[in-house]
């Protein structure tokens, strides 16, 4: 009986999770809330380009048109070429769109039976007849929005072929699978809000506050419009921060200065060019990998890590001294308390937009670090200070809780617990796709590197082999052996970031484990020199290399 496989969410990652489920013989269906396909590409601000370069950020076996010249496609380039992806794929017509995922619930063995399991499932594999099933509870956005015309006629519409399908009620249709694979995103719908005691909140505020989210949803001329001569604070120093006060500066410029509220600085990026050597030789080859402990390495390894630790000191100042040059990070006050060696390892390297600084040098954007602040009458308060900084408008640009949407999803509590593990621990994923104690499900694009692309792509081929039978896994107990392995490299890289799961700097460590398991040979250059020296991108995996 073909065992029925479910997608959730139709981004980079749920596409590329779709492409490889069929590459072995599956029909997934995909559940997308959105009208259309790209995710988080469908809209951002006008500012928004791609940050990893293009070469990084490619399909294996789909690389970006010559027509596209740049290094740095803007949004409309990245969304035109993911759309292409999935046209050449004829991934189209497995997703149901305007269809939400209000929760997934799995219906099998008890949770006692379930705690006594030593294999993930029970048997190391995920598909088994001694399993159970998932119930995928859906909404139709379209109308949920246009609750006027909402009415859905029960026992029509959606049954699918060879798909058991019930009516939970008239409104909440309910799929039955075999599998799930998560692909619902970390920075969209849920946004990170700051907490405030009682009234020092926003409700005391009299002018308007919302989160980058709502910004990024407007059309880029309606954004500039409104923020248009207003006093703007945008809260955060990251990527969207960024790109959200270069647009209140160039909307606004010096008469209605922009200010940044800040708590950490960060060694954001001019360029990937640190004194003319590309930040890949750096970071993103196997020689800058022996630089670092690496989660289960061997007594060779470690000595080799430690022995060379004052090289990786070295190449984290001199990309420091680049960036504090070139940025006049000194001048501005603004350089950061970490190494760029942790900022890389945790994935928090943005790119600053052209003339950023130039803009703070002029006074249309104002720094302003703030360890807490909090809401006035007219503005907003920062700690330590008796004046409040008067504000029309406070953006929030603050984040997002991925990991709160990840556990929302599941109805059971015991699984909702399971997913995002403690607080004070990395989201404990195996090999960053597999819960060991959640069966017959994969999260596919929460764990990060600098070139998310290329990470999903590497995730989904390994997943479609584990589906297609290929290898099994380990027992549950090695497999959070492996786990907590890889959450003490976060901690010792990412220092408070931890919770990121950033894989970025060791990710040709990382793509060897996975080209083990899927019996591939983990080393894909031609020649020692290089094997050791050129950096790795996802071309080095292309099927036919
Ligand atoms: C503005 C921006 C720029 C970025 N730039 C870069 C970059 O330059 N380089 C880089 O490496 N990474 C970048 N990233 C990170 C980016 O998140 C990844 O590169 C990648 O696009 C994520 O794809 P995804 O499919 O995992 O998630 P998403 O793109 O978030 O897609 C998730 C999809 O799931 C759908 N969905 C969510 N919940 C449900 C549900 N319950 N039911 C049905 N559907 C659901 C959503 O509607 C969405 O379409 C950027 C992120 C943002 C926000
Ligand atoms: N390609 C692009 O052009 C582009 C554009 C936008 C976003 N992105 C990507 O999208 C992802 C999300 O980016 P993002 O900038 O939205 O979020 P983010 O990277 O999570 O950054 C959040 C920012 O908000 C700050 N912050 C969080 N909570 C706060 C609080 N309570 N008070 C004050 N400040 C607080 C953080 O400060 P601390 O650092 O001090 O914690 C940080 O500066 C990232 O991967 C980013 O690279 C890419």
């Amino acid at each position: 009986m073909e065992r029925q496989v479910a997608i959730i969410g139709a981004g980079i990652s749920g596409l590329l999770a779709c492409k490889y489920a069929l590459s072995k013989g599956f029909h997934p269906v995909v559940f997308e809330a959105k009208s259309g396909i790209g995710g988080v590409w469908t809209k951002t601000v006008q500012t928004t380009k791609l940050q990893t370069p293009k070469a990084a950020y490619q399909f294996s076996d789909f690389p970006w048109p010559s027509s596209v010249t740049e290094d740095f496609p803007n949004q409309h380039q990245v969304f035109e070429y993911v759309e292409s992806y999935a046209r050449h794929f004829d991934l189209l017509r497995h997703i149901k769109f305007n269809t939400k995922v209000a929760s997934i619930e799995y219906e099998g063995p008890s949770e006692e039976e379930m705690r006594s399991w030593s294999t993930w499932g029970g048997a190391g594999e995920p598909f088994s007849s001694k399993l159970g099933t998932w119930k995928i509870a859906v909404e139709d956005t379209i109308s949920l929005s246009n609750e006027a015309t909402f009415s859905v006629t029960p026992g029509i519409g959606f049954h699918e072929a060879n798909w058991i399908l019930e009516l939970r009620s008239v409104t909440i249709p309910v799929y039955l699978v075999d599998f799930v694979i998560l692909c619902i995103g970390r920075f969209s719908d849920v946004p990170n809000i700051p907490e405030f005691p009682p009234n020092e909140g926003p409700e005391v505020f009299h002018g308007k506050v919302m989160h980058s989210m709502e910004y990024t949803a407007m059309d880029y001329q309606s954004a500039a419009e409104f923020v248009k001569a207003k006093q703007v604070t945008v809260v955060g120093l990251q990527k969207s921060a960024l790109d959200i006060a270069m647009e209140c500066s160039v909307a606004n410029g010096i008469e209605h200065p922009c200010t940044v509220l800040y708590k950490t600085e960060h060694w954001s990026v001019p360029d990937y060019l640190p004194w003319g050597v590309p930040l890949a030789y750096f970071y993103f080859n196997r020689f800058s990998e022996l630089l670092v402990h690496k989660p289960g390495e061997g007594f060779l390894l470690s000595l080799l890590a430690t022995m060379l630790s004052p090289l990786r000191w070295a190449f984290s100042k001199f990309v420091e001294s680049y960036i504090k040059k070139k940025l006049r990070l000194a001048k501005f006050g603004m350089v950061p308390k970490h190494s760029f060696l942790q900022e890389i390892s945790a994935c928090l390297t943005s790119t600053v937009p052209e003339k950023f600084y130039d803009e703070v040098e002029q006074g249309s954007i104002v720094l302003k670090k703030a360890s807490s602040f909090s809401f006035c009458k007219d503005g907003v308060l920062i700690n330590g200070e008796t004046k409040p900084l008067k504000t029309d408008l406070v953006i929030l640009a603050t984040g997002f809780r991925g990991d709160k949407k990840l556990r929302d999803i599941f109805v059971s509590s015991t699984f909702r617990d399971n997913i995002t593990g403690s607080l004070n621990a990395s989201v404990p994923l195996y090999r960053e796709c597999i819960h060991p104690r959640i069966p017959q499900l994969a999260v596919i694009g929460f764990s990060e590197s600098v070139s998310n692309l290329y990470t999903s792509e590497m995730r989904c081929r390994w997943l479609a082999e584990l589906l297609g039978g290929t290898f099994r896994l380990p027992s549950i107990q090695d497999m959070e052996k492996d786990v907590a392995q890889w959450d003490k490299y976060m901690k010792t890289y990412s220092g408070q970031n931890y919770r990121r799961s950033c894989i970025g700097a060791l990710h040709i460590w990382y793509n060897d484990q996975l080209c083990k398991d899927m019996g591939w040979n983990p080393k894909r250059k031609k020649g020692f020199i290089a094997e050791l020296f050129e950096p790795y991108g996802p071309m080095d995996y292309a099927p036919s290399s």
